[in-house]
């Protein structure tokens, strides 16, 4: 039986988003002025763009919210190496201040195809926000602008992340053991 152990806990997470939500606000352009789109990548953000966007209400911003999908995983734990994008957003993204939020980034290549596409279409300037990043399995070389935590090379669930669609209720991010 597959089991999860808790790595970082609710309360930690906590602190780390409303740290996350006040770095993004201290870093706006001046010229920027409220103009905030956070676009979300479904599903793993899902559950940490909810907290994130409550934390920069906090933080004085006034985002806009919309979602998008990308998905390089099936239901294996190992990449397939491609990214698909599916779902776009509603709201035009041309001349728009985007924050892009995922869950982890591990190879790095949705979050780098995923920025491709906001600049097809136009988008102002774009940073990226990640809970999680897992540097050891990169193939992209992609930072994101701001990460919560960094992970060890090990699968990771909880806090939106699933396997297989399991476990994304959990509110602590865990590590799976086979
Ligand atoms: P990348 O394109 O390889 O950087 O993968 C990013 C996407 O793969 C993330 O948005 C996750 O949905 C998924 N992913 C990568 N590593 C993990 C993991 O350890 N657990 C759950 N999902 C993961
Ligand atoms: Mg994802």
């Amino acid at each position: 039986m597959e089991s999860v152990s808790e790595l970082i806990g609710a309360d930690v997470i906590a602190l780390r988003v409303h740290e996350l939500a006040a770095e993004i606000v201290r870093t706006r352009d001046e010229d920027e002025g409220d103009d905030l789109l956070v676009l979300v990548l479904l599903k793993g953000a899902f559950v940490f763009a909810a907290d994130l966007l409550r934390a920069l209400d906090q933080a004085g911003a006034v985002p806009q919210v919309d979602f998008l999908t990308a998905s390089s995983y099936g239901t294996s734990t190992t990449s397939s190496g491609q990214v698909r994008l599916g779902t776009e957003p509603a709201t035009t993204v041309e001349d728009r201040d985007v924050l892009l939020v995922d869950d982890i980034v591990d190879t790095g290549r949705s979050l780098t195809a995923v920025r491709m596409w906001l600049e097809t279409r136009g988008a102002g300037r774009v940073r990226t926000c990640v809970l999680l990043d897992k540097p050891s399995r990169r193939e992209v070389a992609v930072t994101a602008d701001f990460t919560g935590f960094e992970v060890p090379d090990r699968f990771i669930v909880g806090y939106g992340l699933d396997c297989a669609e399991k476990y994304r209720h959990l509110p602590y991010v865990g590590v799976l053991t086979p």
